[in-house]
């Protein structure tokens, strides 16, 4: 049976509905066997992320995620041009929602409903929340969002159709997180939260599972962009599931992407820092990924050091410029999404080199 474990000191915890955080502090992983992957089992599951059940630390009383699932996963793998038949996109704003978040928060829903939540708090920039209170929605558990001030209407709107409760704190992401967190412990509500709860990352897993399937093997490098990590993080562990599974040969390197307006993991990468020292959100079009103190900081940055990746910052400039550019080619992404194709457009790519870009979320979320 899994548990948690804390990542800075090691303390095991057993899986609990109000347990999210070390009593040092410290954030949980899953302590949990290396999954055995049987790529022949995917088939017998409907075609969404949920082919992969059986990889995922949850019941196996398959009602229960049944009863989430709104089709999430299975996202298109596209050539970028003909021109360039290596280098693709991984179109997730095709989700229920319309981004990644779908990932995370169908596998984080399940878990709660496994553990018999009856109400759910998060805090968000946006696409988290709505992703939350869509499937808390999908299986009738109450639910309130902490979002800040400034979160884009759209999002906003979004979280507000599902039912979900809005709490509004005027205050930096960190004051809205730290609201939430204070909820959570005053009523003893499950924290669905993306960052904290490592549920989460059993869902954007998904994401290198789906690559390995569409291509047949693992790409050379993958552009993830991060503020919190959920995707990163998510990536990394798929892959190195792959990887331990004999199914892959090699960890694509990963090509982290932070907004240079905010951009504490890139601080800490060019220094050799173990872990991100928090910055001053200076202001960022690119709001999904505006994260001054990530909590994941230090799993982030040896993941990236260990595919042998790198990390690139990108300039309000160049987000505008690529999400242009996206749009002139059909895709339209939320000016968040932009930065992967604006890290890409600066990437000095190696002739044959097999790439992947997320479009992580659509258009339409954000101005
Ligand atoms: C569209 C989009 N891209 C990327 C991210 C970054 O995800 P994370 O903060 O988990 O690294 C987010 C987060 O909200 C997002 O909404
Ligand atoms: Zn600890």
């Amino acid at each position: 049976m899994e548990q948690f474990i804390c990542n800075h000191c090691g303390t095991t915890y057993e899986v609990t509905l109000t347990r999210w955080r070390c009593d040092c502090g410290g954030v949980l992983n899953i302590d949990k066997p290396m999954p055995v992957i049987d790529p022949a089992a995917w088939n017998h599951y409907p075609n969404s992320l949920w082919r992969y059940v059986e990889t995922m630390p949850l019941s196996s009383d398959a009602t229960m995620w049944e009863a989430v699932t709104m089709g999430e996963g299975q996202s298109p793998l596209i050539v970028l041009a003909p021109a360039e038949p290596e280098t693709y996109v991984k179109v997730d704003y095709m989700m229920p929602t319309l981004s990644f978040k779908d990932r995370g928060a169908v596998v984080l829903m399940a878990k709660a409903r496994e553990l018999g939540a009856s109400k759910v708090i998060a805090d968000s920039s946006g696409n988290a929340g709505t992703a939350i209170a869509a499937y808390a929605a999908r299986c009738g558990i109450s639910c309130d969002i902490y979002l800040g001030a400034g979160t884009s209407p759209k999002k906003v709107a979004q979280v507000q159709a599902h039912g979900a409760n809005i709490q509004e704190v005027n205050g930096t992401r960190e004051d809205v997180a730290a609201a939430a967190q204070q909820a959570v412990t005053d009523e003893g509500a499950f924290y669905a939260s993306h960052v904290y709860n490592p549920y989460f990352y059993e869902g954007t897993k998904t994401y290198a599972y789906e690559i390995y399937e569409q291509l047949g093997k693992a790409p050379d490098t993958v552009i993830v962009p991060v503020g919190n990590g959920t995707l990163l993080l998510g990536v990394y562990a798929g892959f190195q599931e792959l990887l331990a599974n004999q199914l892959i040969t090699h960890m694509p390197k990963i090509v982290a992407v932070q907004a240079e307006q905010c951009a504490p993991l890139v601080e800490a990468y060019r220094h050799g820092w173990k872990t991100a020292a928090p910055v001053q959100n200076q202001g960022t079009l690119a709001e999904g990924i505006a994260i001054a103190a990530p909590a994941r900081s230090q799993q982030i940055l040896e993941a990236v050091r260990q595919t042998n990746g790198t990390f690139m910052t990108i300039t309000e400039d160049e987000i505008g410029e690529a999400r242009d550019i996206l749009s002139g080619n059909g895709f339209y992404v939320e000016v968040t999404s932009a930065v992967n194709y604006a890290a890409y457009a600066k990437y000095a790519k190696a002739p044959g080199e097999t790439m992947v870009i997320p479009l992580c979320g659509a258009g339409i979320k954000s101005k």
